[in-house]
């Protein structure tokens, strides 16, 4: 842990993104833009779970009565009242000896040979979780209510990935399909966007071909509508000077069921767009890499950290995107290159307003209405995803903020959104060591839930 940890309160009003200041604290604001507390300001209204031994509290949901809050942390789980914090359930999750062997003997070390627990979905009464279970990842679905009971234990292959250090994201579907983005091999050079369980056949992103994913860090992935979102930062395949990241948001529709002889077990409705977030001027200056998202469904909303590269100056911005604004770029035009020589050039959309219809192939099962032969050669949308607003939500310098959680509560006119940001919590250096820092600031994520403002 290096550093305070810092937690920021922003407040915008729709629309005009208008900044105030919380007047009980407004003597100890030490910035003029937007009050910014300690964390041991804010201790007394904060709840603390620690618990020994466990650490990388990295993944958490809730009970759907929203009583409960679920955690996963490097060999654990448990389940705290959502009021309290209090613990509930602790079930350690550990990987057994021969698979920790096998993991040193490929050369991994003693504090990567663990079992992090990288995915933690609720679907009804269960639980599904994934563990990297020391580079060998496995998935359970256990009961929700007791989470000794486990009923089904199956690979973490492309579902989890084996590395703790791999970004990844993924969520379960009403229908029960699986959609995992993730690193799909030991090495971490096969990433992919697949869909596994349910009903529908498993489909994933086309291998080894940069112009689908090149060296993605997954963030995020939401359930909207007829389509499974996907936010993630990557190597700009598009950008022909220099290695740059750039921001995506991507899409599949969920009753894809992949090509027949072209795009076989592979998306036919895969498609991606940049998403900008920018500080204008006559030359902007680019925050291209994203973090963190929320949504918010109600206003069809997604907020993102973006921060600038590791190796340049420190800075971090909150950018919002209307989802209807994503939705008009990924109508418009495609960027396509004909060879690998040839520029990247606007390309008219074949099928604009594609709404996941299918068309009836006579012998198969309805194939998605997209031209396969498009579907292979169009992923990458010409239009850029602009923010609601042309200046960032919130810009800060020298900080990276790792974390946002969002909550709209009704002011006196307006809806006030509060944007609950946190920085430096979470180490590389220790694999993500300090518990409490990590579990405190979960928990002010928790409490956006309710109506707050008890500061
Ligand atoms: C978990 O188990 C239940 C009951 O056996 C099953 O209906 C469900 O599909 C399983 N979920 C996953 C994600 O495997
Ligand atoms: C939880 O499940 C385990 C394993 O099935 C069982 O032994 C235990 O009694 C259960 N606990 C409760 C409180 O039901
Ligand atoms: C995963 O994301 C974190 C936070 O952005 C970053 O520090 C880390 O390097 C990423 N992991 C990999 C393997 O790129
Ligand atoms: C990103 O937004 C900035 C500020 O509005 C704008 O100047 C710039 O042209 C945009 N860049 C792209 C690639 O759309
Ligand atoms: C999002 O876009 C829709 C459609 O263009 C618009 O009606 C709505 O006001 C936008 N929301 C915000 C917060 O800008
Ligand atoms: C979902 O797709 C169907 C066609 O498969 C279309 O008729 C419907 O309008 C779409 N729903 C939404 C919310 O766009
Ligand atoms: C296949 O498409 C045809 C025509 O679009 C439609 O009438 C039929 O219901 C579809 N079948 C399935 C299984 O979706
Ligand atoms: C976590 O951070 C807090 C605050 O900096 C510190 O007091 C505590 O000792 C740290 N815990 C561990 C396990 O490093």
């Amino acid at each position: 842990m290096k550093g305070p940890c810092i937690i920021a309160w922003l407040f915008s009003s729709l629309g005009w993104w208008r900044l105030a200041q919380p007047e009980t604290d407004a003597s100890q604001c030490q910035r003029a833009e937007h009050p910014v507390i300690s964390y041991k300001e804010i201790g007394p209204w904060l709840r603390e779970f620690r618990a020994k031994n466990a650490v990388d509290f990295s993944q958490l949901t809730f009970d759907p009565g929203q009583k409960e809050l679920v955690v996963g942390a490097r060999n654990y789980l448990f389940r705290l009242q959502l009021e309290d914090l209090s613990l509930i359930q602790a079930v350690e999750w550990e990987c057994d000896e021969a698979t920790k062997k096998a993991c040193y003997s490929k050369g991994k070390s003693q504090e990567e040979c663990q079992n992090y627990i990288r995915v933690l979905l609720v679907g009804g009464d269960r639980l599904f979780t994934c563990g990297t279970n020391a580079f060998t990842p496995v998935c359970t679905n256990r009961t929700l209510s007791n989470l000794t009971e486990i009923h089904d234990q199956i690979s973490g292959m492309a579902r989890c990935p084996y590395s703790p250090q791999h970004n990844s994201t993924a969520l379960l579907t009403a229908g029960g399909e699986l959609y995992a983005a993730t690193a799909m091999d030991f090495p971490g050079r096969d990433p992919a966007i697949y869909r596994s369980l349910g009903v529908l056949p498993p489909l994933r992103t086309a291998q080894y071909n940069s112009k689908w994913l090149n060296e993605p860090n997954f963030v995020s992935s939401y359930d909207i509508g007829n389509f499974t979102y996907f936010f993630f930062r990557e190597n700009a395949v598009e950008h022909d000077c220099g290695k740059t990241v750039f921001s995506r948001a991507a899409r599949v529709c969920k009753n894809d069921i992949g090509g027949r002889f072209l795009l076989e077990d592979t998306w036919t409705t895969f498609m991606k767009a940049r998403l900008n977030c920018s500080r204008p001027g006559e030359v902007p200056f680019y925050y291209n890499e994203l973090q963190s998202t929320f949504f918010l469904p109600e206003l069809d909303l997604i907020y993102g950290i973006f921060t600038t590269n590791v190796n340049s100056i420190a800075a971090s911005a909150v950018c919002v995107f209307n989802l209807s604004a994503i939705s008009q770029a990924f109508n418009g035009p495609f960027k396509y290159q004909e060879n690998s020589r040839s520029a990247w050039l606007p390309y008219p959309n074949p099928n604009p307003n594609f709404q996941c219809g299918t068309v009836d192939q006579g012998l198969y099962v309805n194939l998605t209405e997209r031209n396969l032969q498009d579907a292979q050669k169009f992923i990458l949308m010409h239009e850029v995803v602009q923010p609601v607003t042309a200046v960032p939500s919130f810009m800060e310098d020298n900080s990276h903020f790792s974390h946002l959680a969002v909550d709209v509560v009704q002011g006196r006119d307006v809806l006030v959104h509060i944007i609950y940001l946190a920085t430096g919590c979470l180490e590389q250096t220790e694999i993500w060591g300090n518990s409490s820092m990590v579990v405190q600031l979960l928990t002010v994520a928790a409490s956006a839930n309710k109506p707050v403002l008890d500061v």
